[in-house]
């Protein structure tokens, strides 16, 4: 069988999971252990931004020893195989980890921002950045201390490239969800997009997700024991 003419790949904290990187909604995930409206909004970073510097500064660390798994190099290799052929593909993640490029994916879409970068708030310039962040730090883009954030899409802020991922949508003939909740939107809302469009729609996940009643198919298990084997079987 041919590859199709247009994949988009969904993915989601689940596929880092076994790299050691904590999802957000699973027992023991993220958000049962600190607040998400202090550690996530413009609004928790304007009340403490020590707190919310100190929170993503450990994740940024934890970043520097974390490696992809068989199941980001799957993805990879499903790229390559599309490229090869001339298919589309488009692989956005909502995870700020750098994970999917470490296993050799390209040009990816990281629509909730990126752990190794920042942003200034005087000067808007975006840059990449691997320490710590603190309200001492000097922009080194214009020098003004106190203005670094996180390049962290939070909640109440709007999603980066939302255009090339809706182009890619409306004309995917397949949409792959691997290892995200589908709790927040905008992306747990892309599924349908892909459906309207024709495409069949794969959910690859731990368990069923909120939108699990969508997929036209499903496979259950840990993304680095499910991945390869699904991903073999497309190519060959
Ligand atoms: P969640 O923590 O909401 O969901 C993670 C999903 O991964 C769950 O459905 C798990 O069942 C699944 N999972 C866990 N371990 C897995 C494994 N080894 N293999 C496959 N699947 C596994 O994370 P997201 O859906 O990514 O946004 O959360 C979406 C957004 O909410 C995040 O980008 C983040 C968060 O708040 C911001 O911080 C803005």
């Amino acid at each position: 069988m041919p590859l199709p003419s247009s994949i988009v790949i969904l993915t989601g904290a689940g596929i880092s999971a076994e790299s050691g990187l904590g999802t957000f909604r699973d027992k023991d995930g993220i958000w049962t252990k600190y607040p998400l409206e202090d550690l996530a909004t413009p609004e928790g970073f304007a009340r403490n931004p020590d707190f919310v510097h100190g929170f993503y500064n450990d994740r940024r660390r934890q970043l520097k020893t974390a490696r992809p798994h068989a199941g980001h190099e799957a993805i990879a290799r499903l790229q390559t195989a599309c490229e090869a052929e001339g298919r589309e593909f488009l692989l956005v993640t909502q995870n700020v980890d750098n994970l999917h490029e470490q296993a050799g994916s390209t040009n990816v879409v990281h629509m909730h921002g990126e752990l190794t970068q920042i942003r200034c708030m005087a000067c808007h310039a975006v840059m990449e950045w691997h320490e710590d962040i603190g309200r001492e730090v000097p922009c080194p883009s214009c020098s003004e201390a106190g203005y670094l954030r996180p390049h962290i899409v939070w909640f109440g802020e709007m999603p980066l490239e939302m255009d090339r991922i809706s182009l890619a949508l409306s004309h995917c003939s397949l949409f792959i969800s691997i290892g995200t909740s589908g709790a927040v939107y905008p992306a747990a809302g892309f599924v349908q997009e892909a459906l309207y469009a024709g495409a069949k729609t794969v959910e690859l996940n731990l368990e069923p997700s909120e939108n699990a009643h969508v997929f036209s198919e499903s496979q259950y298990g840990p993304a680095s024991e499910i991945l390869p084997g699904w991903v073999e079987r497309l190519i060959a």
